[in-house]
This record gives C-alpha cells, structure tokens and sequence, in this order.
C-alpha cells in the first residue's frame, strides 16, 4: 500500500503549480476544482487538469481530483469530463461536503457507467470530505457506502461554518486554540471521523493549515491529528510536505521503542508471564500490538 501521508492540493487553474506538485516530495495530488478556483474558472480549470493529466507522466503518484460539491451546477460535468477524458491515469475522486451515503452512492454509480463505458481495467476510489455537521452526524453511514471508499477527510473550515464555531484561526487545530479551549476544539469530530474510517479500514486524512509559512504551528497539528489516529493531513504549499511527511512517517525512536517492547514480550511470554515492567512501564499484549503496528509501517516503509 503506498503512504498517505502528504495530500498537496493545488488549484486546477492553475498550470504551473501543476508540474511543481509532480515533483514535489507529496505522497498524494490533489488537483483541486472546488474552493481554490473562482466559479469563472471551473471550466478553464477542468480542461487544464485534463490537460496536465495527459501530458506529464503522473505513474509514481496518487492522484486524486477533487470535485465541486454535489449541490453545485458543476459537479456532475466534473465527474463526467475528467474521468472521460483521464479517468485511467486518476485514483481517486474527492467529494466535498458529503452529507449523506446517496451522496457517495451518487458519484459511485456514475463512475460504474463511466468506467464501463471506456473499459478502465482499475476502480476509481473514493474520498469523502467531512466537513459539515450533517455529514459528521451521518459519518458512520458514509464510511460504509461504497467499497471504493478510500478515505475519509475532515475539512475544518467548512466544519467551523457549518456549525457556527467562532472564527477564531484558519488553520485549524494547532493554531492558538489553547487560549480558546483547553485540548483541542476539533477533538471530537475529529475523533468521530476517525473512528468511523478506522472501522471500516479506510485513511483517516485531516485538514490542512492554513498559516502555510507557521511550520512550528503545522508540525503542532499534524502531530495532533496522527495523536488521535489520522494517517495523513492535506497540504496547500509545498513548504509544509516535509513537515507532514515526517510526523505521519514513523521516527527512529519510535521504532526503537517498538523493538524494545517486542524483544521484552517474546523473553517475557518464554517465562510464561503477560504483563512485565520495562523502565517502570508497564507492557502488555495491548502494547504488543501497538508496537506490531508501528513496527509494520515502519517495515512496509523500508525503515527495518
Ligand atoms: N501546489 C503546487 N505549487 C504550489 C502550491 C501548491 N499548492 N502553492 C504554491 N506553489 C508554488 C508557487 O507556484 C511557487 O512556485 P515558483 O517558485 O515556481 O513560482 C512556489 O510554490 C512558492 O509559492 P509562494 O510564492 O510561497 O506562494 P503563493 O503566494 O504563490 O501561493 C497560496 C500561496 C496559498 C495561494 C498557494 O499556496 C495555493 O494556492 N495553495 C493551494 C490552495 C488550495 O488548494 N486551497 C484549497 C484546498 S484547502
Ligand atoms: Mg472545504
């Protein structure tokens, strides 16, 4: 499976942040149609993606585009013009503002016709973007409705709208909240999100900051969101990738600690005993399977 941890979205009008992105060090494209583009330049921006998803050699990326919302006049082309013309170089779909499982059903369907239609050997996935309150509501729902289901993100900024929180940062949790709430404002529907993504084995993905020159305060939220589970979080500037990639990828130290854990376990279950102290800590099989997950991932990054 490849990593996700780095998301870059890059406005898809505009072509020359098109080639940045490709070389960039980010794990996933997001070639963006929604927010980043003013509505004069849907059109434009969907045949430029087209454009630059057919020119440049995109095989050793994710790519993923991101539609308008469903309840817009320019979604159902999106879907419809992109995939037509690039749907075999794409491997995922973003969809913004999901509220319900028809909204998923929707755009599964018709990528089903689509794909039939051109004979694509490989299923489009799918993203669905948390980011209001009926969609967070219905999230276990949504995290069910279609096996090309990939990933769940949570978008704070329409979140914050959609709920009336007070405008207080744009760049979400990491960003001053501490004056504001103790913790983090964005605990539980973040939480919930993941949690619905967990159980049905799908990328947890968080929002991007949007102070996009406070690297102190990104490396603040992504360390946040992998905290409560996220595997990646989305970029908006190049500057931030590294950031992002390195909270999400596992760190010699943690490596490190895993190893001590599986090493204390295995002498500990040859003397027959379950739970054991280690520097005054207590490891047990739960912690044994903590560390096997970290030891996974780092395994599967070619980090062990
Ligand atoms: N993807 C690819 N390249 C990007 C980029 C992105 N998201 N953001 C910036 N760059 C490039 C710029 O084109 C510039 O390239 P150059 O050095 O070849 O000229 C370089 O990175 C440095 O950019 P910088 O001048 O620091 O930023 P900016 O003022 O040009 O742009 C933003 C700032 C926020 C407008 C821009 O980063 C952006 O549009 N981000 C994406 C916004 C978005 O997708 N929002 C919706 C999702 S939440
Ligand atoms: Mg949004």
């Amino acid at each position: 499976m490849k990593p996700n941890r780095s998301n870059l979205s890059v406005p898809g009008h505009v072509k020359k942040m098109h080639g940045k992105a490709l070389n960039s060090a980010a794990d996933v494209i997001m070639l963006d149609l929604e927010d980043s583009v003013p509505p004069d330049k849907k059109t434009m921006a969907r045949e430029t993606i087209i454009q630059s998803l057919l020119d440049m050699n995109w095989n050793k990326k994710t790519v993923a585009v991101r539609i308008n919302a469903l309840d817009t006049p320019f979604a159902y082309k999106d879907i419809i013009e992109i995939v037509e013309a690039a749907g075999n170089i794409i491997h995922r779909i973003v969809i913004p503002k999901i509220n319900h499982p028809g909204d998923v059903h929707f755009v599964s369907r018709l990528l089903d016709g689509i794909e039939m239609d051109k004979g694509f050997n490989r299923e489009i996935q799918i993203e669905a973007s948390i980011e209001t309150a009926r969609g967070l509501e219905a999230v276990s729902r949504i995290a069910k409705a279609s096996l090309r289901l990939k990933s769940l993100v949570f978008g704070v900024a329409d979140y914050s709208e959609s709920i009336g929180a007070k405008l207080t940062s744009i760049s979400g949790h990491g960003d001053n909240e501490e004056k504001l709430y103790p913790g983090h404002r964005w605990h539980y529907p973040l939480s919930k999100m993941v949690m619905a993504a967990k159980a049905n084995d799908l990328f947890a993905i968080d929002a991007p900051y949007g102070h996009f020159k406070d690297l102190e305060g990104l490396r603040r939220s992504a360390a946040m969101a992998s905290a409560v589970g996220c595997d990646g979080k989305w970029v908006i500037h190049p500057d931030q990738i590294d950031v992002v990639n390195q909270i999400f990828t596992p760190s010699t130290e943690d490596i490190k600690r895993a190893k001590t854990v599986l090493d204390a376990i295995e002498a500990a279950g040859h003397k027959g005993k379950g739970a054991i102290g280690v520097d005054g800590k207590m490891i047990d099989q739960a912690t044994l399977r903590l560390a096997k997950k970290l030891w996974d991932q780092a395994s599967h990054m070619g980090l062990v």
